[in-house]
C-alpha cells in the first residue's frame, strides 16, 4: 500500500548535503521511500492514502549517534562537587566518575536499569529522534555488560525507534582489576567481547582512549579483536588531551572519532582519507566547562564529516534533548543550523554505518521522517530544547504517541 505526503517542504539532505525541495510531495510504500521531489512533478498515480501535512517542513528523523543512556543512579553529587572546583578527572582519580555508576550499574536489576532508560530515551524520542546509539560500559565484567547490553536490545523491541548497541568493555578500568589494565584488556579481548557477539547483541565496539582509560596500544589490541569478530570499531578520542586515538581510529577504518576537542590537522586528514565521522559532543564541552574548542575549520577544510550527538551519560551529559545539542553546536561550536542539521540526521547515520538506508530523504531510504510545524529548519537549531509541534512518521507509519 502507497501513501502520498502532500503540502509540506522538505529538508532532504539528498546528495550528501544539506538540501532542500520548496512544496515538495512524498510517496511511502510500505516502510520505504518511493519517490519524493517537487509536487509540480509527481507522477499521476493510485494512491491509497493521501495525507495532508499542513504546510510542514519534512527532515529525516533524528539520529543520536552517541549516547550511554542505559546506566544506574545518577551523579548530581558529582555535579556539585564540580561547581565547587573539583575537576571530572580529580573525581575519576579519587574512585568517582566513572567508577561510581559501575558500582550503581553492577547492583541495579535488568528491570530496573529497563525502566530508567526507557524514560530517557522517551524524552529523546519526543524530540524528533528515530534512530539511537547506545553503549554498554558501565558494567565491565562479562555479565553486567551483558545485562546493559540485553537492556539496549529491549529498549529496540519496546520502543518505536531503531537501537544500535555499542560494545564499550573498555570504557574504564574496574576496581578488581586496578594496576593491571593490560589484563583487564586480555579479559575484554578474550571473552567479554567474543561471548557478547557471539550472543548477537554488539553491533559495534568503541573505546575510551583517554590518560584517565586506556592507551592508544591497548584501544589497538581491541580493535584488533573487534576486526576479527567481523565488528566496526568508533572510538572516545582527543576529549581531554591529545593521544592521537582518532588517527589510529582512521587506521582501523572506524566508523567515527568522537569528542575530538585536542585533535590536530594530521589527525583530521587521516579522517577525512578513512571515511571516519567526526563526532562532535557539545553537551560534554558544556557540562565540563571546557575551553578548547574542537578545530572546526580544520574539520571543514578536510570535508570531514562532523555529526552531533546528546553523549546522553550521567557524568558529563546529561542531556536529554538532541535540538538542545544542535543549538549548543551552533553557539559554542560555531557550526551554521544547515551544518546541525546534516549533524543529527545524513552524518549521524553515517557514523553508525546506516548511511545506505537512513538520513536523507532519498529513494529506496526507510522512511522515517519528521514533519515540524516551523517556518524555517534554522528553528531546530534556535529553540533551547522543549517540545516542538510535530508529527513522527516511522517506517512509513504515522507515530500517534510519540
Ligand atoms: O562520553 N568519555 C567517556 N565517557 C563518557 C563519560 C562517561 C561518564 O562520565 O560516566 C563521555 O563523556
Ligand atoms: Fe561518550
Amino acid at each position: 500500500m502507497n501513501k502520498l505526503w502532500l503540502n509540506c517542504h522538505a529538508a532532504t539532505m539528498a546528495g550528501g548535503h544539506y538540501s532542500i525541495i520548496e512544496d515538495a510531495a512524498l510517496v511511502t510504500r510500505a516502510e520505504r521511500i518511493e519517490w519524493i521531489g517537487p509536487r509540480a512533478e509527481l507522477p499521476a498515480g493510485d494512491y491509497a492514502e493521501t495525507i495532508d501535512l499542513g504546510g510542514a517542513w519534512l527532515t529525516p528523523g533524528l539520529i543520536d549517534c552517541h549516547t550511554h543512556l542505559v546506566f544506574g543512579g545518577d551523579r548530581s553529587g558529582e555535579f556539585e562537587q564540580r561547581l565547587e572546583g573539583v575537576s571530572y578527572a580529580e573525581i575519576a582519580k579519587a574512585g568517582g566518575g566513572i567508577a561510581s555508576t559501575v558500582r550503581a550499574t553492577r547492583t541495579a536489576s535488568e528491570d530496573e536499569l529497563f525502566a530508567s532508560a526507557q524514560q530517557r530515551l522517551r524524552s529523546l524520542l519526543h524530540d524528533g529522534v528515530t534512530t539511537v546509539e547506545i553503549k554498554s560500559g558501565y558494567g565491565l565484567d562479562l555479565a553486567s555488560e551483558r545485562k546493559m547490553l540485553r537492556v539496549i536490545r529491549r529498549l529496540g523491541e519496546s520502543l518505536p525507534v531503531t537501537v544500535q548497541a555499542t560494545c564499550l568493555a573498555a570504557h574504564a578500568l574496574p576496581p578488581e582489576y586496578a594496576e593491571r589494565s593490560d589484563a583487564y584488556i586480555d579479559l575484554v579481548c578474550s571473552e567479554i567481547l567474543p561471548t557478547l557477539a557471539a550472543e548477537g547483541l554488539v553491533d559495534a565496539v568503541d573505546a575510551f582512549c583517554e590518560h584517565l582509560a586506556f592507551s592508544p596500544a591497548q584501544v589497538e589490541r581491541v580493535f584488533q579483536r573487534a576486526g576479527e569478530l567481523g565488528l566496526p570499531v568508533k572510538l572516545h578520542a582527543e576529549q581531554l588531551s591529545s593521544l592521537h586515538g582518532s588517527s589510529l581510529a582512521a587506521r582501523y577504518g572506524a566508523l567515527s572519532a568522537d569528542h575530538l576537542e585536542f585533535m590536530d590537522e594530521a589527525d583530521a586528514q587521516a579522517m577525512a582519507a578513512a571515511g571516519s565521522v567526526a563526532v562532535l559532543l557539545p553537551g560534554a564541552f558544556y557540562f565540563l566547562r571546557e575551553t578548547q574548542l574542537p578545530p572546526m575549520q580544520v574539520l571543514r577544510e578536510h570535508g570531514v564529516a562532523m555529526a552531533i550527538a546528546s553523549d546522553l551519560n550521567p557524568g558529563t551529559s546529561p542531556a536529554l534533548s538532541v535540538r538542545l545539542m544542535m543549538n549548543m553546536a551552533c553557539t559554542l561550536f560555531r557550526m551554521t543550523p544547515e551544518e546541525a542539521l546534516a549533524g543529527v540526521t545524513l552524518h549521524a547515520a553515517k557514523a553508525l554505518g546506516l548511511a545506505d538506508s537512513h538520513g536523507s530523504l532519498e529513494v529506496g531510504k526507510v522512511a522515517d521522517f519528521v514533519a515540524w510545524d516551523i517556518a524555517r529548519p534554522a528553528e531546530l537549531a534556535y529553540w533551547l530544547g522543549g517540545e516542538l509541534h510535530k508529527r513522527v512518521i516511522r517506517h512509513g507509519e504515522e507515530q500517534i504517541d510519540v
